[in-house]
């Protein structure tokens, strides 16, 4: 499983899928904690850990046991100590309430069932300022593969759910080439 979780940080570090862009958009904070729901091998979470120093606290999600590990033995590797695993699974997830600055979601999205309510269960976990980010692919071509097996969630329908679940759009950037990327905060 780690020749995958492998994979994932090859393809989330490539400088085309923009990753210091990203950071730089979500402009975070020393100290603050963030959760990475499908963290996969771990790049935007060790990335968010060094940003948010000692005294923040980052929590890479996943329901893959094998990526979690994977993704500890990174972190002590490169001496991260703010770094919590938290396996899952596909519908549930349980961090302390209001603990949150940041929800990170990239690519993971379309794996989950019942968004809306997802979504809706998130709420209780975000500090009244938080935000909820999201990368998710566009459609793609006909005869791509996301495309073909369902790997992805139009920007449009996101919004709409996310909406449903309670959240008001904050920022709706363009600058990646097959993802949508939109960050939500909690409507009052
Ligand atoms: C395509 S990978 C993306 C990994 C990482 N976010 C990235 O951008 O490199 C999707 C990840 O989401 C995880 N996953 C799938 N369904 C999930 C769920 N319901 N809750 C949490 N993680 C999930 C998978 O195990 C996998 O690690």
């Amino acid at each position: 499983m780690n020749f995958k979780a492998k994979m994932f940080n090859r393809k989330a570090s490539d400088p085309k899928s923009k990753p210091d862009q990203i950071l730089e958009t979500l402009a975070l904070q020393a100290g603050q904690n963030i959760a990475d729901i499908g963290a996969g091998g771990g790049y935007f979470p060790l990335r968010f850990a060094e940003a948010v120093g000692e005294k923040g606290r980052v929590f890479a999600v996943d329901t893959n046991p094998e990526f979690l590990e994977f993704i500890r033995d990174s972190a002590k590797e490169k001496g991260l100590d703010n770094v919590e695993t938290v396996l899952v699974t596909e519908d549930s997830l349980t961090l302390p309430e209001k603990s949150l600055d940041l929800v990170f979601m990239r690519n993971v999205t379309h794996h989950i069932p019942n968004r809306v309510e997802y979504f809706g269960k998130l709420k209780a976990l975000l500090k009244p300022e938080g935000r909820i980010a999201i990368i998710e692919y566009r459609r793609g071509g006909r005869f791509s593969f996301r495309r073909m097996f369902g790997h992805y969630v139009p920007r449009e329908i996101i919004i709409e759910e996310m909406s449903k679940a309670g959240y008001r759009l904050e920022e709706d950037l363009d600058f990646l080439s097959e993802q949508s990327f939109t960050i939500f905060s909690l409507k009052v």
